[in-house]
């Protein structure tokens, strides 16, 4: 007979659990130096392992032959509860069995030494949906445990648990299982189970169970069904990741005001029976994906799309403004409501998607405050980008000194071999240092946007810029980057070149000059103290400093 592979891989001790050193540890201490509570509490999110450890748990208290705080699995106990013929280890499902009679009933039991074990334990699943006057018959067990007897709860709802309870319980709290150790965990049982389970297949489950091992070896099971050579396409289709190619038409379609090419698409989705309403949901999750993508540096670990799919939703996010991206989520949100509200579906869909593509039909207050933040963010760019030295110097390269960085990495270094210091006196009367031009700086928002366009000019030289930010200070756009290389690369004039036009295209500056961001180095971020000593040493003050800040021994 078939049995899950969730079943079937339901680890027999702490040491494969996965994810939970919280827990796992813990346990695995208290049951060595034999410090065993009489209840323990586990809470977290479905399908984490609370049922599994706590069977564990029910049976390392009972192992004949404890290995470092695991059951060993082959004593006579571990045996017997495996086989299910020890009658002292007692699972109870709450959810069915929450009534007062129940727990009296257990209270009882209780009272009675085990058969066959050490302790009686009873493992109470779903915890939360004990009725009141269950809670109140347990709590007066809890309170007085008798000394053979462990109780194991478990539940995913801890909210729900009176105070009383909670406060008898030891609580382990169970997290959700990083995509990382999921699919790693998945590698495994695949190659136990004789299948082919590639990489990006397995990551691609774990970001889709959303920390549940036991979705993710749902979705596994599944996937199995297709063949035992699971891919990427075999997800996504056991998955329902249906293409997204007519959402970004549509996206598209919206961004560029086109409500003809909207409604065209709308009226092919229809016509393949598409439903409406579930379309509206699909939209909407797309520009989510989208508003993460503005918003977040990490954005790529969150959306589960194929790098392909990515690559457009990047491209799509990067020209559209958030503001209109947040409106296309609220509306089709209302849109929605109204559908179930018993609004024609269709009707609904089209008249949401032709708001979006004519902004200006929108007359609420919000619109209107949108497209006044439009016309300002317009009316900004350009003087934002004028600058008095410009033309002068024509491409103006001025100084900001090198600070710590490599040689030649800012504007300083132009090719032209221009004294530095001299230019920079020139434009601004006197010559600025990198911490100066960083304290007045401010953050430029826009800077995701302008390594995205610095992509179609050179996508290897954009992955340096990875995790950067950027800083505006009149006509300078400061650069921090974690990356050495980036650096490196704007040695280059040509990659300058490239920077500057990105820039340029995002943000409407005209011209800018490049260096790098350098908040107090050196000498500000110095511990003050420390500069203090230091200054008294050059005035040939003799001073000593007790710099750990620890008072001292007595
Ligand atoms: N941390 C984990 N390590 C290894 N396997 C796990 C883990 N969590 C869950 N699993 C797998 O998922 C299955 C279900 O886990 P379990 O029953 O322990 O979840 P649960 O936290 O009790 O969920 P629920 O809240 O739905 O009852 C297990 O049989 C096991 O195969
Ligand atoms: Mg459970
Ligand atoms: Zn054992």
């Amino acid at each position: 007979m078939y049995q899950v592979l969730y079943r079937k891989w339901r680890p027999k001790k702490f040491a494969d659990v996965v994810g939970q050193p919280q827990v796992t540890v813990t346990l695995k201490n208290e049951l060595t130096s034999g410090r065993i509570a009489h209840a323990y509490l586990f809470t977290g999110s479905r399908g984490t392992g609370k049922t599994t450890c706590a069977k564990i748990l029910a049976k390392a208290v009972n192992c004949l032959s404890l290995r470092d705080g695991d059951p060993c699995g082959e004593c006579a106990i571990c045996k017997g509860i495996d086989r299910g013929s020890v009658m002292d280890i007692v699972e109870i499902d709450a959810a069915s069995n929450n009534g007062v009679d129940n727990i009296r009933q257990l209270r009882e039991e209780a009272n009675f030494t085990p058969a066959e074990t050490k302790y009686r334990v009873y493992i109470i699943d779903e915890v939360h949906m004990l009725s009141v006057g269950a809670f109140n018959a347990l709590l007066k067990t809890l309170e007085e445990p008798p000394e053979h007897v462990i109780f194991i709860l478990a539940t995913t709802e801890v909210h729900k648990l009176p105070a009383t309870i909670l406060s008898r319980c030891q609580r382990f709290d169970f997290r959700r299982i990083p995509p990382d150790d999921i699919a790693r965990r998945l590698t495994f049982i695949a190659e136990q189970e004789g299948a082919s389970l590639s990489g990006d297949a397995a990551l691609l489950i774990a970001r889709l169970s959303d920390g549940a091992l036991r979705d993710a070896l749902s979705l596994l099971d599944q996937c199995f069904g297709c063949g035992k050579d699971v891919t990427v396409e075999t997800v996504r289709k056991t998955a329902g990741l249906a293409g997204t190619e007519y959402l970004a038409s549509l996206a598209g379609a919206v961004l560029s005001h086109d409500p003809q090419k909207a409604l065209e698409i709308t009226d092919g989705l229809y016509g393949s029976s598409k439903d409406m309403a579930r379309l509206s949901e699909e939209f909407s999750s797309y520009l989510r994906s989208l508003m993460l993508i503005k918003t977040m540096k990490n954005a790529r670990e969150i959306i589960t799309v194929t790098d392909d799919e990515y690559m457009l939703l990047e491209k799509q996010a990067l020209s559209a403004p958030l503001e209109t991206i947040l409106h296309g989520m609220d509306t089709m949100r209302s849109a929605l409501e109204k559908m179930h509200r018993g609004g024609n579906r269709r009707i609904e869909f089209e008249t949401a998607v032709i708001k979006l593509c004519l902004p200006e039909l929108d007359t609420s207050p919000q619109a209107l405050l949108r497209r006044i933040e439009a016309l300002e963010k317009r009316a900004a760019a350009p003087h934002f980008a004028k600058t008095p030295e410009k033309s002068a110097a024509g491409s103006a390269q001025s100084a900001i000194p090198q600070g710590n960085l490599p040689a030649g990495t800012n504007e300083t270094v132009s090719a032209e071999g221009k004294d530095p210091s001299g230019t920079a006196a020139e434009a601004h009367g006197a010559r600025r240092t990198p911490e100066e031009l960083a304290a007045g700086a401010a953050k430029l928002a826009e800077w995701p946007e302008v390594v995205q366009a610095l992509k179609s000019y050179s996508p290897s030289i954009a992955a340096a810029f990875n995790g950067s930010s950027a800083y505006v200070n009149g006509d300078y756009v400061l650069i921090d980057a974690p990356n050495e290389l980036a650096f490196r690369l704007l040695r280059e004039p040509r990659q300058r070149d490239n920077m500057r036009n990105a820039v340029r295209t995002v943000t409407g500056m005209e011209t800018c000059r490049l260096g790098p961001y350098r908040p107090g180095t050196a000498q500000s971020e110095k511990d003050p103290l420390e500069k203090l000593a230091e200054d008294a040493v050059k005035e040939g003050i003799k001073v000593i400093t007790d710099k750990s800040g620890e008072p001292p021994e007595n």
